[in-house]
């Protein structure tokens, strides 16, 4: 499922090395901006009106919020202190997606529900869940951003703005499939198979809990209930299926090469793509 990288001085997965470059990589990638220091720009009340119609809002601010939670009770949590530090650090950093969220919406007044999260009661679980649910989801949100800022659906303020989440939810699902391989690795061999299968386990229902979205989406767009997803073509203009995942590939491929080439990367849901790719229509 991940595969380390070749390079010239190649890392072995669970060791102390492995470790120091999983957790540096992360904090010497921090970036220290604040979401209150950001510059909402003005935006036209077609932009607007083209925001507060898409059917997303309600799930990232929940999600984002949700995500921080899990993850800052993880960092408290993990017994290693470095870890822990990049960890927290990361759970920091899904705080601002979800501050950022609350800002923007309340910017432009697009309508959430109110939200409260609960901290997981199984710290560990919810990480690993969260971090294959990245995966799924930036692999998409990747392609997805790209569109948007070429076709213009999003102008170039807000695409400013939004660029930094981007990047850091790669930054995510790397630390995400090093954490996981390092902790298997670190694994005496008769825990491993308990470890392999809760990795799997949490990797197929996140898949899952995708597929039921996606669904969702569908059943609403053909019943006629959701607007966006019926004139999403028309938005983001004529891109065919195949040309969609090309694009994802591309975009997943430019996010995470800036990192240390001896970090594993997440294969799982590129390989899928890469596999399907041939049998996907050409023309939108
Ligand atoms: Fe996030
Ligand atoms: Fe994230």
């Amino acid at each position: 499922m991940q595969t380390l990288i070749p390079a010239s001085s190649p890392i072995a997965a669970g060791s102390p090395e492995h470790k120091e470059l999983l957790c540096s990589f992360f904090t010497d990638s921090h970036d220290p901006y604040r979401p209150d220091a950001l510059n909402w720009p003005e935006l036209d009340a077609a932009v607007i009106a083209r925001l507060r119609a898409l059917p997303i809002w309600g799930e990232a601010v929940r999600t984002e919020a949700e995500t921080a939670l899990a993850v800052l009770t993880m960092g408290a949590a993990e017994k290693d202190p470095v870890l822990s530090r990049a960890i927290a650090l990361q759970g920091y950093e899904e705080q601002r997606h979800a501050e950022i969220l609350k800002l923007l919406t309340a910017k432009y007044g697009i309508p959430v529900p109110a939200f409260s999260p609960a901290a997981p009661s199984d710290p560990s679980w919810a990480f690993m869940r969260i971090g294959y649910g990245e995966c799924f989801d930036s692999f998409f949100a990747f392609g997805l951003f790209a569109l948007a800022r070429d076709s213009g659906f999003f102008p170039p303020s807000l695409v400013e703005l939004f660029e930094p989440i981007m990047q850091e939810e790669g930054r995510h699902i790397i630390f995400h499939v090093n954490w996981v391989a390092y902790n298997q690795a670190r694994l005496p061999y008769a825990g491993r198979p308990r470890y392999v299968f809760r990795r799997g386990l949490a990797m197929w229902l996140q898949a899952l809990s995708r597929l039921k979205t996606a669904m969702r989406i569908k059943g609403e767009a053909e019943s006629g209930q959701d607007n966006f997803t019926m004139n999403a073509h028309s938005q983001f203009g004529d891109v065919s299926p195949r040309a969609f995942v090309e694009l994802c590939l591309r975009e997943n491929e430019r996010r995470l090469k800036p990192y240390d080439p001896r970090l594993l990367r997440p294969e799982f849901v590129p390989s899928i793509a890469r596999a399907v790719l041939p049998t996907l229509p050409r023309r939108a």
